[in-house]
C-alpha cells in the first residue's frame, strides 16, 4: 500500500497517499537477488491463479520457477506501510504456499542437483522441517532466515544442529535468544580462543553492545554451537559469529549515495548476496578474508537496495554491486 505519512495507531483509520502493487515475499525477493547476484537458483512454492505475473517477473529476473506450483488459494500477500522517513509495517496474508504440501519424493527431487538451501518461514512448518532434514542428510549447505519468526515450541525444539547458517536481524536474535534461554539456560561452551577481538575500527563500539551481548549468547547456547550466525543491523551493519573463523566479525553498512529511500527488502538482498557469494567459495572455505569479503559485498548490495524504492526492482546487479566495492 502505497506511501502513508506515519504508520497506523490502533483506532486509527489512514488513507495511503498511493498505491502500488509489487512483487515479494521473503523467498521470491531471496530467490531473484541469488539470481542478480549472478548465480543460479530454483525457487519452490506456491502461487494461485493469481499469482502468474509474479512467476514472469522471477523467471525475466533469471530464477527457475520449475517448483513453483499453481494451487486454489490466492497468491501469499502482504500489505505495506511505507512512511517518507523510510520506516516500514508489513501484514502478511500467507496464502497459496501454505496450500503446498509435498511428499518425500518430490522434496528429494528438488534437492536433486543442489548444493546450497535457503529456508525462510514461508510454507507449511513440517515441509520446512522436511527439507532441512533432508538437504543436511544430503551435505547441501542449509541456511535458515526465520522469518516471519517460528512459534516458541517450534523454536526450541527445532533441529539447529542440522543447519550450516542462520541469518536473523536483530529484532529476529533478540526473539530467538528470548525463546531458547526460557526454556533451556545456556551452557557456557568452552571455544577456542578468545571472542573479544573484532576485524574492524569500530569494534569497540560493538565489544559490549546489546547486539553484540545477544549474538554471543545465541551462540553459546549448545545447540547453536556449529551453526554460522549472521545479524543484520540496519543501517548498523551486519554482525557474524562464525565458528570456523572464531571471531566475531562486524562490518559497517555500505555507504549510501542519497538518502535512504525503501528499506523494504534490505535483509532478502543481503540474504540472496550472502548465499551467491557462498556458492562461489570453492569447498565452503571460510577464512577471515573470505567471510569479511562476502559480509561486505552483501552489506554493499543491501545498500544500493535500500538507495531505491521497491524491494525486488531494487535488488542490483552484481556488476553494479563489484563496481561500488572498488
Ligand atoms: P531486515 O530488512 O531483514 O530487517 P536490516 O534492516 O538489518 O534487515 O537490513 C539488512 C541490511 O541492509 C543491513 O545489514 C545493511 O547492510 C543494509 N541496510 C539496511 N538499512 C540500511 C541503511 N539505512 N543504510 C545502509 N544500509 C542499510
Ligand atoms: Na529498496
Amino acid at each position: 500500500m502505497g506511501p502513508v505519512d506515519d504508520i497506523v495507531r490502533p483506532g486509527q483509520t489512514i488513507s495511503s497517499t498511493g498505491y502500488e502493487r509489487r512483487a515479494g515475499g521473503k523467498g521470491a525477493n531471496q530467490a531473484a537477488a541469488v539470481a542478480r547476484a549472478g548465480a543460479s537458483v530454483n525457487i519452490v512454492g506456491a502461487v494461485g491463479d493469481d499469482g502468474a505475473w509474479l512467476v514472469q517477473q522471477l523467471k525475466g529476473i533469471g530464477v527457475s520457477v520449475g517448483g513453483v506450483t499453481t494451487v486454489q488459494e490466492p497468491t501469499g500477500r502482504a500489505v505495506i506501510q511505507l512512511t517518507k522517513a523510510g520506516e516500514n509495517c508489513i501484514i502478511l496474508h500467507k496464502g497459496a504456499n501454505y496450500a503446498l504440501e509435498e511428499t518425500p519424493a518430490q522434496i528429494l527431487n528438488n534437492l536433486k542437483g543442489i548444493s546450497h538451501l535457503l529456508l525462510q518461514n514461508e510454507i507449511p512448518w513440517p515441509t520446512t522441517l522436511a527439507y532441512l532434514e533432508q538437504a543436511h542428510a544430503q551435505g547441501i549447505v542449509t541456511v535458515f532466515n526465520p522469518s516471519p519468526m517460528p512459534s516458541d515450541a517450534q523454536l526450541r525444539v527445532f533441529p539447529w544442529e542440522h543447519l550450516s547458517w542462520l541469518l536473523v536481524n536483530e529484532g529476529e536474535a533478540e526473539s530467538l535468544l528470548r525463546v531458547l534461554h526460557t526454556d533451556a539456560p545456556a551452557p557456557a561452551l568452552p571455544r577456542s580462543g578468545p571472542r573479544t577481538r573484532w576485524y574492524h575500527d569500530d569494534a569497540v563500539a560493538f565489544d559490549g553492545s546489546p547486539a553484540f551481548k545477544t549474538l554471543k549468547n545465541l551462540h553459546n547456547h549448545a545447540t547453536l554451537a556449529t551453526v554460522n550466525i549472521v545479524c543484520t543491523l540496519g543501517a548498523t551493519g551486519v554482525l557474524a559469529s562464525l565458528p570456523s573463523v572464531n571471531t566475531p566479525l562486524y562490518v559497517t553498512a555500505a555507504e549510501l549515495r542519497g538518502n535512504v529511500r525503501d528499506t523494504t527488502g534490505a535483509g532478502d538482498c543481503f540474504t540472496g548476496y550472502l548465499i551467491a557469494s557462498l556458492m562461489e567459495l570453492p569447498d565452503e572455505k571460510l577464512s577471515t578474508a573470505n567471510a569479511l569479503k562476502i559480509l561486505k559485498r552483501s552489506a554493499q548490495a543491501a545498500g544500493m537496495c535500500v538507495e531505491r524504492r521497491g524491494a525486488m526492482e531494487s535488488i542490483p546487479g552484481y556488476s553494479e554491486v563489484d563496481a561500488r566495492l572498488e
